[in-house]
């Protein structure tokens, strides 16, 4: 066939041109309300799977067996993410179906991805969906706990998510009932093996100021930015003040030092620090009875909850109060089995063998 490149060269040219036309004239309706083209909706929808699956190569997946995820989790899909997907309890809002995308019900598409791009999804979200992004990208390690909910949910009756969640059905279930700060954070739902801390008897400054250290993003957790989104000062003095009369928990060892941790060893590294790597008597600042009000107690906290904090305060993830930085020099050189051994030893009560 002839062609005549002059034409071409001309269309290539105007091309550009006329879908400007196009954009600028306002033909081109943006509305939800009509949907996609069925062509244009399975284009999206491969294109999202390739992509997912492409970002999702390499990905080392934790375990993710461990059942304190679960509440935690759950707790977090109830504050972020059933207004739009729905949840065990209760359907989606019909204000969701006037999207597009719809968010679908999660129960039908979770079996379909892997637990590496389930972790892609929600870790980045997804765009030009509405589907958002964790909200800080410095904590895998909760988005994690999100993916192993999200596996254990589609066999998940309503009872057991109110349960794992603890949202307080107490609305005659006319939706998924409210979530608030007990819901993670009552002693009664709490353990030695817990991802979630004890907030009781901790120093009314310490829990005020963390919880405004998480409201400016100075300590990054997305569960809890999401807590306490919104919530003014004086809410936030309340709600320091109401933890901080609770009494005190007690000591809350792990059952059978799973990690194998030597106690004696943390006592010595406690009381005494390394000077040679430079590290602090932790006694030196903590459990001490007229201290600093914004250096916490340790003691009453759990072994994984301690250990996940030490860990990122030697990555430099974590920050805090304004006296945050003078804990993450103290963390700066401990070994891993320093940190299993002071969490083990803070866990049982300081015990003095
Ligand atoms: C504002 C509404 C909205 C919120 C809030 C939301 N999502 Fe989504 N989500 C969406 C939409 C829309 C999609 C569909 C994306 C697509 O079609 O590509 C989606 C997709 C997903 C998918 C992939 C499902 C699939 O097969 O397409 C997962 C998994 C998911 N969301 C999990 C979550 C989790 C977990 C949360 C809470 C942390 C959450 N979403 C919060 C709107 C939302
Ligand atoms: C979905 C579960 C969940 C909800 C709801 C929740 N929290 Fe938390 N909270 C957590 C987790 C998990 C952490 C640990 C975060 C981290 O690693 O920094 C935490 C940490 C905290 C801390 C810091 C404790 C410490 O020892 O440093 C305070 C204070 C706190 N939460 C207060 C609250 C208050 C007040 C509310 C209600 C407005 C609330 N939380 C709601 C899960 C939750
Ligand atoms: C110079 C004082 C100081 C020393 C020494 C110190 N810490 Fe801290 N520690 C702090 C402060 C201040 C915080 C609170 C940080 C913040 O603002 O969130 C903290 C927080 C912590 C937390 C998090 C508690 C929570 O509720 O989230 C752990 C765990 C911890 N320290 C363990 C240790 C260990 C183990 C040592 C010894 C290796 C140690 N600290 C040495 C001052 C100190």
């Amino acid at each position: 066939m002839f062609i005549r490149w002059k034409y071409v060269i001309a269309a290539a040219i105007a091309a550009p041109f006329i879908g400007l036309f196009v954009a600028w004239s306002g033909v081109f309706g943006i509305g939800a309300s009509s949907g996609h083209w069925a062509i244009t909706d399975w284009f999206l929808h491969w294109s999202m799977r390739n992509s997912t699956r492409t970002a999702a190569l390499g990905t080392e997946v934790p375990p993710l067996d461990n059942p304190e995820m679960l509440p935690l989790g759950a707790g977090h899909y109830a504050q972020a993410c059933a207004m739009c997907h729905g949840s065990p309890a209760q359907g989606r809002p019909a204000v969701v179906f006037g999207m597009l995308p719809v968010p679908p019900d999660l129960k039908d598409d979770i079996p379909t991805w892997t637990d590496a791009e389930l972790f892609q999804i929600v870790q980045h979200g997804v765009r030009f969906t509405g589907m958002p992004a964790w909200p800080v990208q410095t904590r895998p390690d909760e988005v994690w706990a999100m993916v192993a909910f999200l596996r254990a949910m589609p066999s998940m009756d309503a009872e057991r998510y109110r349960q794992l969640s603890g949202v307080h059905a107490d609305n005659g279930g006319a939706d998924d009932g409210r979530l608030t700060c007990a819901s993670c954070h009552d002693e009664n739902r709490l353990n030695g093996r817990s991802l979630i801390p004890s907030l009781a008897g901790q120093s009314e400054a310490y829990l005020r100021e963390s919880l405004i250290a998480y409201a400016q993003g100075n300590r990054a957790s997305g569960v809890m930015a999401t807590a306490i989104h919104g919530m003014d000062a004086t809410e936030t003095g309340e709600f320091a003040a109401y933890f901080a009369q609770q009494p005190r928990r007690p000591a809350v060892p792990e059952e059978g030092n799973p990690r194998g941790a030597d106690i004696a060893a943390g006592r010595v590294l406690a009381m005494t620090g390394r000077p040679e790597d430079r590290i602090p008597a932790c006694l030196s600042c903590h459990e001490k009875p007229d201290g600093n009000p914004l250096y916490p107690s340790l003691v009453g906290q759990s072994v994984p909850y301690l250990s996940r904090q030490l860990h990122l305060f030697r990555e430099g993830e974590r920050g805090g109060t304004r006296f945050s930085h003078l804990m993450a020099r103290a963390a700066h050189e401990l070994t891993d089995a320093d940190i299993e051994n002071l969490s083990a030893y803070f866990a049982s009560g300081m015990p003095q063998q």
